[in-house]
């Protein structure tokens, strides 16, 4: 099959009603959704592992891939019955195949390859942290680029600028850990199950941000970038000497103030991305945008600067699909389908 007529031919159909069929299952998530048109979303279905990966305190990635082959079929089917469409409707199938476990990736990009080849559609591969950027899409109908977007997930922690649909520049990142990974770490040595984000930002709400200080040179210096280890690592010395010391610790305290710390250190940089760029357009994506904590502060920050500060509905902040076919279909607009040779892998790349 020629993907390239293919992609053709989908756009054509464009103004008839587009279906567009989106699969994604780069963690710990199985979802499918379908779109019609760029920004309008039919339905989303979702299996959630968390509940398999808990028992082990973090994404166990072959119980990942198994749990996605297991369930793959029947979200997609509840995601196509649910959007009232038949499956010969759909034009074209994204699919995340980047960044992510490669083991769990594969398992979407074949199911992926095989409807998009059955049904002589275009496949479009999506890079992950492209489909969390374009979350806000959905939800903002009136945001367009340019725009500074801070990409806060599990895995990856990144200031981009968005210069178009297609055109990523990278302004900083994280040196170790990313934010969501440093949530987690953090909520594990203070007890709470995975994913430890959500719960430390809970246990964070009857504390005191002021209690424990958590500085960082590095983030505190000129430095673009920004590191989240050390913040991480006075968490886990708290515990420690806790238990060596039997000193009694504040864990709501220790909670709320390194939250402040993260939040502090993701507010400054985007500030400083924000200046450096000129942008008036500050956008949050990934995972973390769903801590009220760091959504407010943006906001609160990008306000005082006169700019504008965007981020997802709480359910399109974490993993799901219909960001993955808003991401998609940008990429078909712009001509672009893979062959069947797409594959899966663990990096990203720009
Ligand atoms: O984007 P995402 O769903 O998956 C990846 O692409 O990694 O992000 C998951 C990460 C986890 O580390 C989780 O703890 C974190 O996002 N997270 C949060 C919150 N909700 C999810 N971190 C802080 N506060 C939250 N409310
Ligand atoms: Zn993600």
């Amino acid at each position: 099959m020629n993907y390239a007529d293919a992609a053709r031919r989908a756009l054509t159909s464009l103004k008839d009603g587009f279906i567009l069929l989106a699969i994604e299952s780069s963690c710990d998530e199985t979802a499918a959704a379908v779109l019609n048109g760029r920004r309008s979303v039919l339905s989303a279905a979702i299996h959630t592992q968390i509940p398999l990966h808990r028992l082990y305190g973090g994404v166990v990635p072959e119980i990942a891939s198994r749990s996605h082959a297991e369930r793959i079929r029947a979200v997609v089917d509840e995601a196509v019955t649910r959007a009232g469409v038949s499956v010969s409707d759909i034009s074209a199938v994204a699919v995340a195949n980047r960044p992510g476990l490669v083991g769990a990736l594969l398992v979407g990009v074949s199911y992926a390859k095989g409807l998009a080849y059955a049904l002589g559609a275009p496949l479009i591969g999506v890079d992950h942290l492209q489909g969390h950027i374009a979350a806000n899409y959905l939800t903002h109908g009136e945001l367009e680029p340019p725009f500074v977007c801070l990409v806060a997930s599990g895995g990856h922690s990144h200031i981009l600028h968005v210069r178009s649909y297609s055109e990523f520049e990278l302004l900083a990142k994280t040196r170790d850990d990313a934010a969501g990974e440093a949530f987690d770490k953090a909520a594990r040595a203070l007890g709470l199950p995975y994913p430890g984000g959500p719960e430390l930002e809970k246990l964070a709400l009857d504390g005191d941000a002021y209690a424990y200080p958590m500085r960082s040179a590095f983030n505190e210096s000129d430095e673009s970038d920004f590191s989240f280890s050390g913040l991480k690592t006075a968490v886990v010395n708290l515990v420690h000497t806790e238990a060596q010391r039997g000193a009694r610790l504040n864990r709501a305290d220790v909670a709320a103030s390194f939250q402040r710390a993260v939040v502090q250190t993701l507010v400054d940089k985007s500030m400083r991305c924000l200046e450096r760029t000129g942008e008036s357009t500050l956008v949050l994506a990934g995972g973390v945008s769903a801590n009220a904590a760091l959504r407010a502060a943006l906001k609160r920050a990008a306000e005082a600067r006169g700019a504008r500060c965007f981020y997802p509905e709480p359910h399109y902040c974490t993993d799901n699909a219909a960001m993955i076919g808003c991401a998609g279909y940008h990429r078909l607009l712009q001509g672009c389908a893979d062959g069947l040779a797409l594959d899966a892998e663990a990096e990203w790349r720009l």
